[in-house]
């Protein structure tokens, strides 16, 4: 399998545009060594023409034209998008679709709860029934791998996580299963397996054998500190309320990922704020002495 990173900053981008925290002031005066992000969104093929979205990011089409191997090929109108996968129902991860209307309907996966969302509070998927019927949606069941019409020898294993709903969900202060979710998406031919968790709260306790059995981890990159949002000035909510994990302290992701000897361990949806985002920081090499990697806009990952 093959897996191209379409975008690897979580909401806002980096730099963001009304930003100017320690991190995208010095981004724009080039006063830092570091790389701009779009939001974040993989794509996953077998075959490297047919490709699989895990969530469709505001910044889409831009991600799409960095990215020949997914563009027309035949005919007037073609796309190498084949399905879409949503992990929840997040503003940054599911704007995307509205740019993808001239191509539908989409073969879209997603739980109950994410459908709920997105045929109420953001009502996209009603929006686009305009638009050649819109979405043909295949419910996404927890433990229940499923494969996608047209990329043969995939298998996608959805898992129960605990992060956040999005601000505007009747389920952001009450918690339902499916809100958020993570994937084991699994190489039938090689038997490689890539753990998929962009929003990631809390890593309990079932989520350790897919996480331990994993060729690759790639997870919640969002915030270095808990605090992080009131420290760099921006914000005052903490990382556990938006459902992301920190890296730093005691519990935090580079404590948990210290278990696993087998996966290589990349952070995704890393936020504007994050000091990992300085390729000269401290908090950048610890990462390094950790061998956890930073995801970056068009890193290619290939396990065969
Ligand atoms: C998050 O990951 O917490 C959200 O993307 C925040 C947001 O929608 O601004
Ligand atoms: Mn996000
Ligand atoms: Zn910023």
């Amino acid at each position: 399998m093959k897996i191209h990173i379409l975008g690897s900053a979580a909401g806002g981008g980096f730099p963001q545009w009304n930003c100017n925290c320690f991190n995208c002031h010095r981004m724009r005066t080039g006063a830092i060594r570091a790389t701009p992000r779009t939001q974040s969104s993989i794509a996953v093929s077998m075959d490297k023409r047919r490709w699989v979205l895990f969530n469709t990011s505001p910044d889409i089409r831009a991600q799409l034209e960095a990215f020949p191997a997914i563009q027309p090929r035949e005919g007037k109108r073609d796309t190498g998008i084949t399905a879409i996968v949503y992990m929840d129902s997040q503003l940054d991860h599911t704007t995307g679709l509205l740019m993808l209307r001239e191509g539908c309907p989409h073969q879209v996966y997603c739980t109950d709860s994410v459908y709920g969302d997105l045929t109420s509070g953001f009502p996209i998927f009603r929006i686009l029934e305009s638009w050649n019927g819109g979405i043909t949606r295949h419910r996404v069941e927890f433990d229940q791998s499923f494969t996608i019409a047209g990329i043969d020898g995939l298998r996608i294993t959805p898992i129960p996580l605990t992060s956040k709903a999005p601000p505007y969900s009747p389920h952001r202060d009450n918690p339902h299963p499916g809100d958020n979710i993570g994937v084991v998406i699994e190489d039938l031919d090689s038997n490689k397996r890539v753990f998929y968790a962009p929003g990631l709260g809390v890593v309990e306790e079932h989520l350790l054998p897919h996480m331990r059995a994993a060729d690759c981890l790639l997870v919640d990159g969002t915030f270095w500190r808990e605090d992080e949002m009131l420290h760099a000035g921006v914000g005052t909510k903490p990382a556990s309320a938006m459902g992301h994990l920190p890296q730093s302290g005691p519990g935090g992701m580079i404590e948990v990922l210290e278990q696993f000897s087998k996966p290589r361990k990349i952070l995704i949806h890393i936020n504007n704020t994050n000091p990992i985002l300085d390729e000269d920081s401290a908090e950048r090499a610890e990462l390094a002495r950790h061998q956890i990697e930073v995801a970056y806009d068009g890193m290619e990952l290939e396990f065969s």
